[in-house]
C-alpha cells in the first residue's frame, strides 16, 4: 500500500467558487474524495492537506519524509515564487508531481516560471480537477517502477 501526500496551497480551499472559468466548479472536498477513491482502487492511500501559509506547506513536506512514498502538490501561486518550497522538496527527496488545474503556460507570463518543476519528477497542468488523478496515476507508476 503506497501512501501519498496530496498538498494544496493558497486559495485552493476556494475551489468551486473561485474563478470557475479557470478552475471549474468542483470543490476541493469533491476533488479529494474522488482522488481517495481512485487511490484505493490503485492500492494506495492519500492524506490531504491544504494551507494558505507557505511555512505550513514547508512543514507538511518535511513531515511527509517520515511516512509518505511521494507527493502530489498544487502549490498555487507559490509555484511561481517559492524557493522555500522548492528547497523543501529537494531536501526530503520524495518523488513529487507538480499539479495545476489550469494550463499555466496558456496564461500570464508570470505563471510560466515554476520554481518547483526542476525538483519534481513531472508536471501535470490543464486538465481541471482531473489533473490530480493524472498526477497521482503518474506518481504511483513511478513509485512502482522505482
Ligand atoms: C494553479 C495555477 C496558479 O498559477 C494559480 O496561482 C493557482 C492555481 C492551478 O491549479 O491552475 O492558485 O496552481
Amino acid at each position: 500500500m503506497r501512501r501519498i501526500l496530496v498538498l494544496n496551497g493558497p486559495n485552493l480551499n476556494l475551489l468551486g467558487t473561485r474563478e470557475p472559468g479557470f478552475y471549474g466548479l468542483t470543490s476541493l472536498e469533491e476533488i479529494v474524495d474522488e482522488l481517495a477513491r481512485f487511490a484505493k482502487a490503485s492500492d494506495a492511500e492519500i492524506t490531504h492537506r491544504q494551507s494558505n501559509h507557505e511555512g505550513e506547506l514547508v512543514d507538511a513536506i518535511h513531515d511527509a519524509a517520515g511516512w509518505a512514498d511521494g507527493i502530489v502538490i498544487n502549490a498555487g501561486a507559490y509555484t511561481h515564487t517559492s524557493i522555500a518550497l522548492r528547497d523543501a522538496i529537494a531536501a526530503v527527496g520524495l518523488p513529487t508531481v507538480e499539479t495545476h488545474l489550469s494550463n499555466v503556460h496558456a496564461r500570464e507570463a508570470f505563471r510560466h516560471r515554476s520554481y518547483l518543476a526542476p525538483v519534481c519528477i513531472g508536471v501535470v497542468a490543464g486538465f481541471g480537477a482531473d489533473s490530480y488523478r493524472v498526477a497521482l496515476s503518474g506518481l504511483l507508476a513511478h513509485v512502482a517502477g522505482g
